[in-house]
């Protein structure tokens, strides 16, 4: 179903805003005119449009040390003040900030004021914990209404939060709290998914104790939210249950202004090396990004829209459209803790007929699977409310595109598709609702105050027409400031390769009209239903078990998923090999052990030998072909060339 960019690029259906979308649009093109006429500038009028600042700033960009960009850096505010208190301040305190749900069926209707109030407490709580500015907090939670609550209490006390998917080991938890020294992990005994409890605190509790007594983590407590009502063991004095502590805290707390460049969170995301990166964003210039790209990339209108991300907080898109860009905007959200389908397939349509959502922003991966479903299924809920859809995490396919307007979208609605990472912050290319005249399959143009460019392997723009590699070739407000911890391999990873251009790690290809499709990665990174996993780690974690000699992961291309994990192992030869379909199963189950459940290969091929270079070097690109059931490729480098041969068969 992934279909192959030629075919993409024939790709000739236009979608022109209606005159009636248009006319109430918040954006227009004058936008790209502002931004263009001035880049910085533009950015500072949003920034102090959009934002409450302590202290004005007097600068706008510092590039003078490069690729360290300072934005807004002599002024000061206070993201969580910004994201809640100064709506109350405005008379806002009764809007629904968030309709939760959950997955079982509960549901609380949290307002503004009942949100800062808990976020208060929840900063006096941490702060009587000896959590001051610039201390890392870890949060390991489900979706539900304390996870922001959570992560806007870490922010107004100007620690630095660092959100682990609730999807991930142990181990992986344990290797993110040591990397940022976490003092406090905020967790729950457990949150509902598919249908049963899914135990997180047992997962917490085994990565403090990873290594030993020897090998104490830096927490200090764990404050756990009950909400699955799964037994959990206790140690007294480290852990605190929220539902003791919150309460009994003071609701008045005063934000202080930290400096635009503060720290504010870190996220760890995969790299081309076993070891995830901390990548770290700071205050002022991630949240004007953040608010700027909801209101005019989806047209919010806080006081009537009912917008819903229905990414987890555990990823970017969790961070920085669930939580920062629609409380900043003092949007009112869905807020969904479950799978789309428990406990029937129609959930989603369920919320979005149950709460009026307007705007839908979801990943291609859900998408295709709705389509597999049936139409049926969506057509038998009201969805009229919806005006805006939103695309994020791969790239989306015509086919989809085309059914997610139609049947979701009842024909009209626009649709765009956005493209950003982790790293980005915030949406870097896209449509904007209302302006752009939109072509299924494509993420299209930069959005106002972005510059980006699709250039050779040499660094040269290639001309409309043509592919490259996908680069952003000014600093953004939303940019990381860093790999936490590891200047070199920030300055490594995304500056080394073109003189002062950051590069993405995509390709893409220039459509005529000189419009944007991007391709997906170029490097060592997959993309699994929109998440990121390294091919790297997956193998470290394959050769971790005792049975594994040697191991080699690709990318294969899946109908559902975009992409799917398959390994190629071979074992030792003193492993007991005499059920080698049981070695499969036990190194997938290792894997999700090791990484998470995300991360386990769709399949773990048990073979001789692996396909390498004379000089060493596996050559995945023909492990590929065999994933994908094409015909091998050019084998003639290989040290041996026999050993595709040898590697088809097997997995024939
Ligand atoms: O390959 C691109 C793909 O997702 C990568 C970023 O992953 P992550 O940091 O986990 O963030 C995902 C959510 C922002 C990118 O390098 N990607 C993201 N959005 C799109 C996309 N590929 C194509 N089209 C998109 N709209």
């Amino acid at each position: 179903m992934v279909p192959e960019i030629q075919n993409l690029l024939h790709e000739a259906r236009r979608f022109p805003p209606t005159q009636e979308f248009a006319a109430q649009a918040n954006a227009s093109s004058e936008l790209y005119e502002q931004a263009s006429a001035g880049r910085e500038e533009f950015w500072a009028d949003q920034a102090r449009q959009l934002l409450h600042w302590h202290t004005p700033f007097t600068t706008t960009l510092d590039w003078s040390n490069p690729p360290f960009a300072k934005w807004f850096d002599d002024g000061q505010l206070n993201v969580a003040y910004n994201c809640l208190d100064r709506h109350v301040l405005a008379g806002l305190g009764d809007r629904v900030a968030l309709h939760w749900e959950g997955e079982p069926g509960d549901t609380r209707t949290v307002t503004y004021a009942e949100l800062t109030a808990e976020v208060k407490r929840t900063a006096n709580l941490l702060v009587s914990l000896g959590i001051t500015a610039g201390d890392r907090v870890a949060i390991y939670l489900p979706m539900i209404p304390e996870a922001v609550v959570a992560m806007l209490a870490v922010a107004r006390i100007g620690a630095v939060h660092s959100v682990v998917f609730g999807g991930f080991s142990a181990s992986s938890l344990r290797s993110r709290i040591d990397d940022a020294n976490a003092k406090v992990v905020i967790t729950a005994d457990g949150g509902w998914r598919k249908g049963k409890v899914m135990p997180l605190k047992p997962a917490v509790d085994a990565a403090l104790a990873q290594g030993g007594p020897e090998n104490p983590s830096s927490v200090e407590h764990v404050l756990v939210v009950k909400r699955g009502d799964n037994e959990v063991e206790w140690t007294s004095g480290r852990d605190l249950w929220w539902h003791e502590e919150v309460p009994a805290m003071d609701a008045e707390h005063e934000a202080q202004p930290f400096a635009a460049e503060h720290p504010l969170f870190i996220l760890y995301t995969s790299g081309t090396t076993g070891s995830p990166k901390g990548i770290l964003h700071t205050s002022g210039g991630y949240l004007t990004q953040v608010a700027f790209t909801h209101r005019n990339v989806f047209d919010l209108k806080a006081e009537t829209d009912v917008f819903w991300c229905t990414a987890d907080i555990g990823w970017v898109t969790g961070h920085s459209y669930v939580v920062y860009g629609p409380l900043a905007n003092g949007a009112t959200q869905v807020l969904y803790e479950g799978t789309p389908d428990v406990p029937h397939p129609g959930r989603w349509w369920e919320l979005i007929e149950k709460y009026k959502v307007t705007t839908l922003y979801t990943a291609p991966t859900a998408i295709r699977s709705f389509m597999k479903a049936g139409r049926e299924i969506p057509l038998g809920f009201d969805l009229t409310s919806l005006r805006v859809l939103g695309s994020v995490g791969e790239p989306i396919n015509p086919e989809a595109w085309i059914w997610y307007q139609e049947i979701i979208g009842g024909g009209l609605t626009p649709v765009v598709d956005t493209w950003w990472q982790t790293e980005t912050g915030a949406i870097m290319i896209s449509a904007l609702a209302g302006v752009t005249t939109t072509k299924p399959g494509s993420a299209q143009v930069p959005i106002p105050g972005i510059s980006v460019d699709v250039v050779s392997e040499a660094g040269q723009s290639r001309p409309k027409n043509s592919g490259g590699l996908l680069v952003v070739t000014e600093p953004w407000p939303a940019m990381l400031r860093g790999i936490w911890g590891d200047p070199e391999r920030f300055k490594k990873t995304y500056w080394d390769q073109f003189e002062g251009k950051y590069f993405a790690g995509d390709g893409a290809r220039l459509d005529r009209d000189g419009e944007v499709w991007v391709l997906g990665r170029v490097d060592d990174v997959m993309n699994v239903s929109g998440h990121r996993l390294s091919t790297a780690e997956i193998e470290s974690a394959l050769v971790s078990h005792h049975m594994v000699a040697e191991a080699a992961v690709v990318g294969a291309e899946d109908e559902a998923t975009g992409q799917a994990v398959v390994a190629f192992v071979i074992l030792k030869r003193s492993a007991d090999t005499h059920d080698v379909a049981s070695a499969s199963d036990i190194l997938r189950a290792h894997v999700a052990a090791e990484i998470g459940a995300i991360a386990r290969p769709r399949s773990v091929f048990i073979v001789q030998e692996l396909p390498k270079t004379r000089s060493g070097k596996i050559m995945r690109r023909l492990l590929r072909d065999v994933a994908d059931g094409r015909e091998v490729g050019d084998t003639s480098t290989l040290a041996d060339t026999q050993v595709m041969q040898t590697i088809s068969d097997t997995v024939r």
